[in-house]
């Protein structure tokens, strides 16, 4: 696995020092993973728990999964001889909150600064990352609501919360994301506010599934979860990118730093592509967008009258097709979801579409959709590469890599010169 490395504002290269502060919620029992999660990519973690955290999760376990002595007590004279509130603010390259409370979130909006955590979060210039984690009813109160707003405004990265089932046996938005989402997304804090291979370039990627309505209630879609465009505009932006995410509807944290278009429909989809892609550098379509939609959109719900029923269906634009198509257009890469004969379906659409490249993945009911690994083969007119199953996250790297490697080829250019460090603070 690959390690990040930022340069400090002590000018040397260094692990990624992360903060990581954790509150009285249920969800504190999947901090060890997200540790665990952190350490994998390469950070040095130390945690900070509050008093009503230890209530949850204890502390031998996180200290035996961070390998450093827990934080809690303000007052703790011997560790703060060893390393005061202020000495750990100003290690901290990111303070991530996970799970972050309602209480907590209050008391960063306040000012307060009770306790070592909430000190540390006054004290610190580094970014500050919360992952809230509650009752959805507690999520939706306005006073939550408010305070959601004024972190936002303030810079601070709210990641999530996610939408599901609840640990009070209700379902809504309040549960913490996932303990690897997190680590992607406070990994790519840091990360993409450096510079890369793409800095100085535009990228323009579209992601997730389309709806395509038949009448007010009924739509036809797909299975696309969108995670994988998701993590290659993630990706994009590590490398430095401007990257502008043209999603359709998915339910995936809007990746922090890039700028995402919502849209429904294929021709949604279409428009709001050809109104960015024209100063776009690179296109990637990573979207599984609707082949045909309905003819006609009924106006009112319609009635099981009939003992059976067709709808018609006329073609949707093709968004990869037309970009490809476009006079000084951008390095176009699309993707091929195949089920069956997959290289051969793949490099008949790199030549009909006339692509740069073209990123070749199975599908069906086992695999490529709504999972978080993905195996793909990467082909182009006179080559191509296979990368063996991995984790979104990391097979988008490669992948955004690879790309930057062919575009500057296609361009007859070099990159600018490369930093695989990040500098985040001073
Ligand atoms: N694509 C697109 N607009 C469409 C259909 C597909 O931009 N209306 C893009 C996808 O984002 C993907 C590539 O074209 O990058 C291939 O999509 P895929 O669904 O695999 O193939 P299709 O071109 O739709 O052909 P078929 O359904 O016959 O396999």
């Amino acid at each position: 696995m690959e390690t990040f490395w930022i340069r400090s504002g002590r000018d040397k290269l260094s692990p990624m020092n992360i903060v990581l502060g954790i509150t009285g919620g249920i969800a504190a029992y999947k901090a060890p993973d997200l540790v665990r999660r952190l350490r994998e990519r390469g950070g040095e973690v130390q945690i900070v728990m509050t008093a009503s955290a230890e209530e949850f999760v204890t502390g031998t376990a996180l200290q035996a999964v961070s390998g450093r002595p827990i934080r809690s007590n303000l007052w703790d004279k011997e560790a703060e001889a060893a390393m005061s509130h202020i000495e750990l603010a100003r290690w901290a390259d990111v303070v991530l909150i996970a799970p972050a409370t309602a209480e907590v979130m209050a008391r960063i909006v306040s000012g307060g600064a009770p306790d070592l955590l909430t000190t540390i979060c006054l004290a610190t210039e580094a970014p500050l990352a919360v992952a809230p984690a509650m009752n959805h009813i507690m999520w939706s109160n306005p006073a939550t609501q408010a305070n959601r707003k004024v972190l936002e405004e303030r810079g601070i990265h709210i990641l999530g919360p996610g939408i599901g089932s609840q640990a009070c046996g209700e379902t809504g938005a309040g549960r913490m994301l996932e303990p690897d989402t997190i680590a992607a997304a406070v990994f790519d804090l840091a990360v993409g506010k450096g510079e890369g291979l793409l800095t100085g370039r535009k990228v323009v990627i579209t992601a997730g599934p389309t709806r395509e309505p038949i009448d007010p209630v009924r739509y036809i879609t797909n299975r696309s979860s969108g995670k994988m465009g998701y993590a290659m505009a993630r990706a994009a932006a590590a490398q430095g990118a401007e990257v502008v995410l043209i999603s359709g509807p998915v339910n995936l944290p809007e990746p922090p730093g890039i700028e995402v278009r919502n849209v429904l429909s294929a021709q949604d989809m279409y428009e709001a592509t050809h109104t960015c892609v024209g100063e776009a550098d690179i296109f990637i379509a990573a979207a599984a967008v609707a082949d045909y939609r309905p003819a006609e959109w009924r106006e009112q719900k319609i009635k099981k009258n009939e003992e059976s029923m067709s709808i018609d269906l006329v073609r949707c634009p093709d968004v990869l097709a037309s970009v490809a198509a476009l006079a000084a257009g951008p390095f176009t890469v699309g993707f091929a979801a195949e089920t069956e004969k997959v290289d051969d379906y793949a490099r008949s659409k790199l030549e009909n579409k006339s692509l740069n490249m073209i990123i070749a993945n199975r599908v069906g009911s086992d695999c490529g959709f709504d999972t978080d690994d993905n195996s793909v083969n990467v082909i182009w007119t006179d080559g191509e590469q296979r990368f063996p199953e991995a984790r979104k996250s990391e097979l988008a790297r490669d992948l955004v890599e690879l790309i930057a490697r062919h575009f500057y080829a296609a361009r007859g250019t070099d990159p600018q010169p490369r930093l695989t460090v990040i500098s985040n603070i001073e």
